[in-house]
């Protein structure tokens, strides 16, 4: 990067306007998504970049210049509520100079001589900043900082906190005081958290901050009050009197009035008092139950925080004391590849075991294929790793210097490390994915848990926990072996929990369902974009389990005609009859499927569902439709059980007109065949 003082006031102009929008995007990452695209460091960075070069070039700073604004505006869907004071932000100092910079500027600025400063140190939590208003000693409000000048109304979120306190503990409350401090989530909460969030396939938190943000940013607070939260209150905003001469009091008052404030906070003197309490809190961390990023020192007399006032979008009389982001070299041994529960292949990267701020990392992720590519890591690299605020440990950059000289570049694999089935990836996703669904032990176990989940095979008695032990102990392992499950049923009765009468429950309720509905059948194979209401279309249009699964075959030829008619089946995409092609393109899918078919009877979906309403009816389209293609209405037609003829003649039973129908609506008159309009043949049809 250049110093700032050898570029032209036009190249500073450009890269100014370039680094207010790449941190608007990121501040909007941030704090409206809670999904951040860089660390903090490389976001400190570019903040970093921009005060310089505003600090260079102070004519350029621009109105929508980041320096003037904190954190991103207020998302929609909450309330907004202006802060009566601005909820600002912090300037950082990142070592013991920039402390002592510091110092120097308050004495300036407050003509004081060189004694010592006292401060209120506080380990800097990473949560999100919030503000409580309380009226005569009852909590009124609560938002977040939003922009600094305007917030989300969170009232009914931050209610649903313990550490909220509804009330102020003290007979004589001042009548109006607003309270500030972080939301947060301790690790083992955030982990706890992101386990139940994926066993429920929901969204997984990248870090305990964004956990935390999400979970209080929930426009139904009955979310909010499932999730972990806890508070650390620590500053002030405004205040009806009075009610205390220097932070710490303020900090007492808090504590008294019944909110938690961290007991790590301590009043200093000076900078070398800094510098230790620094060392010691740095040396604490990886032990902290919450993630912290660095400590906050504020100026403890608050007459004197006061006359310092604010510069920009921070106090002059505090200052954060960011922790260098923890980074070490190492070499990567290999990259490992996992198959994740739903078959995505993640590469992860093995490393020679090495301590990372007080923590022994050997594994960090990769992300994925094209994450390796970019940053082109291959085995035998010294890399950087890097945990900053994130509990994965990210691998940031390869020391090329020190590559091998055999290294090659990464070939991701195209076939699944677990099971052998070739792996895919859909266009415009990056996730790589094994297709052998029901055979990768990898996915077995959910897929089963799928396989017998009520809108599927929805067998009585066997629910999750039954087929996690049946997995688990090798009793099934395929969709098949829950049919063979009744050749077990005397060693199912021993089983602890069973008795005879369940386990011939057991049995009876798996015969029940070996007759099943062709749609349930499609739906339960767990196909990924295969949802109930597919399932159901794909049932409608191949209506034999035989036909469908002839034409999914034959569709894996580009051009083929099977290929245009899955095409066009209303509402599957080209992005689900790829997964549909694929997943029948693996010959392990076949096998379990044929083995699984063996033991069926699969009902035909026309006779199941419409029970044939056009059987055995010879059919003729003429003219121009105007709802849905030639190709479609022919699949409809047949999907119900008709065939379609091109020429009328006595043999046939019904000939749909389109507009401008000629010659062949003529000879259906002549005949006598029976003619409908389009919008009659959709009522017929079925495809209102
Ligand atoms: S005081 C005007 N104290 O850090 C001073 N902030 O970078 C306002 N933070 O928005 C903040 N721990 O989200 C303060 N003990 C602490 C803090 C703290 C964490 C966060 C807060 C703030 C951000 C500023």
């Amino acid at each position: 990067m250049s110093d700032p003082a050898t570029l032209t006031p036009a190249e500073a102009e450009a890269e100014l306007a370039t680094l207010a929008a790449e941190i608007a995007r990121h501040d909007r990452a941030y704090h409206e998504q809670d999904a951040p695209l860089i660390t903090d460091a490389e976001y400190d960075a570019l903040r970093r970049r921009n005060a310089a070069l505003e600090a260079a070039f102070p004519l350029l700073v621009r109105a929508d210049s980041p320096s003037r604004r904190v954190g991103a505006a207020a998302a929609s869907g909450f309330a907004k509520i202006a802060h009566g004071v601005p909820m600002l932000s912090l300037d950082n100092a990142f070592g013991a100079g920039d402390f002592t910079e510091f110092c120097d500027r308050i004495r300036r600025f407050l003509g004081l001589k060189d004694e010592a400063l006292e401060f209120v140190a506080e380990p800097k939590i990473d949560g999100l900043s919030i503000s409580l208003t309380y009226e005569n000693g009852a909590f009124t409000r609560g938002a977040t900082r939003g922009d600094g000048l305007v917030g989300e109304d969170v009232t009914p979120n931050l209610r649903t906190m313990k550490s909220v306190p509804e009330r102020l503990n003290d007979p004589h409350p001042p009548a109006r005081i607003e309270i500030r401090g972080e939301v947060f989530m301790t690790k083992a909460d955030f982990a706890a958290l992101n386990e139940a969030q994926e066993k429920s396939g929901q969204k997984i938190f990248a870090n305990p901050r964004n956990a935390a943000a999400g979970s209080l940013r929930q426009l139904d607070a009955s979310i909010t009050a499932t999730r972990p939260l806890s508070l650390f209150a620590y500053a002030m905003g405004e205040a009806s009197e009075k009610v205390a001469d220097t932070h710490w009091h303020w900090l007492k008052r808090l504590e008294d009035w019944g909110f938690t404030v961290n007991p790590l906070s301590e009043r200093l003197a000076g900078a070398e008092a800094a510098e230790a309490f620094q060392a010691r809190i740095a040396a604490e961390r990886a032990g902290l139950a919450y993630d912290i990023d660095g400590v906050v020192y504020k100026l403890d007399s608050l007459a004197w925080q006061a006359r310092l006032g604010f510069v920009g979008r921070a106090p002059r009389w505090a200052i954060a004391w960011k922790f260098p982001a923890e980074q070490a070299t190492t070499v990567l041994e290999a990259i490992l590849i996992q198959v994740g529960r739903t078959g995505a292949l993640t590469p992860v990267a093995q490393l020679t075991p090495v301590n990372v701020g007080g923590v022994l990392v050997a594994r960090a992720t990769l992300h994925n294929e094209d994450e390796i590519a970019r940053k082109d890591i291959r085995v035998g690299d010294t890399v950087t790793l890097q945990r900053a605020g994130d509990v994965i440990p990210q691998v940031v950059a390869v020391l090329t210097d020190r590559r091998p000289a055999n290294a090659t570049p990464f070939v991701f694999p195209t076939t699944c490390p677990v099971c052998g089935s070739h792996a895919t990836r859909a266009e415009g996703e990056v996730v790589r994915r094994c297709t052998g669904g029901l055979t990768c032990p990898a996915q077995t176990e959910e897929r089963l848990i799928h396989f017998v989940s009520r809108p599927a095979f929805d067998i009585d008695g066997l629910g999750e926990k039954s087929i996690r032990e049946f997995h688990a102990e090798g009793l099934v392992r395929s969709p098949a072996d829950i049919f063979r499950l009744p050749a077990h049923e005397a060693a199912i009765a021993q089983r602890e929990g069973w008795g005879e009468l369940s386990a011939r429950n057991l049995s009876a309720a798996i015969r029940a369902r070996q007759t099943i509905p062709l749609a349930r059948f499609i739906y339960a194979l767990g196909i990924r974009r295969i949802g109930e209401a597919n399932a159901k279309l794909l049932a409608r249009h191949y209506v034999t389990f035989a036909n469908w699964r002839e034409q999914m075959r034959a569709a894996a030829t580009i051009g083929s005609e099977a290929r245009s008619d899955l095409n066009n089946i209303i509402r599957i995409g080209p992005a689900i009859a790829d997964e549909l092609i694929e997943f029948m393109a693996e010959p392990r899918n076949l096998a379990v499927l044929d083995d699984l078919a063996a033991l069926l009877t699969i009902e035909d979906a026309a006779q199941a569902a419409d029970s044939g309403a056009l059987a055995g009816k010879i059919i003729v389209f003429t003219g121009t439709l105007e709802t849905m293609t030639r190709p479609e209405a022919k699949a409809r037609a047949e999907a119900l059980g008709a065939r379609v003829t091109d020429s009328v003649s006595k043999k046939t039973d019904l000939v749909v007109l389109g507009s401008d129908a000629g010659s062949k609506a003529r000879k259906a008159a002549e005949l006598g065949v029976r003619t409908v309009t389009e919008a009659e043949w959709r009522a017929l049809a079925g495809m209102e």
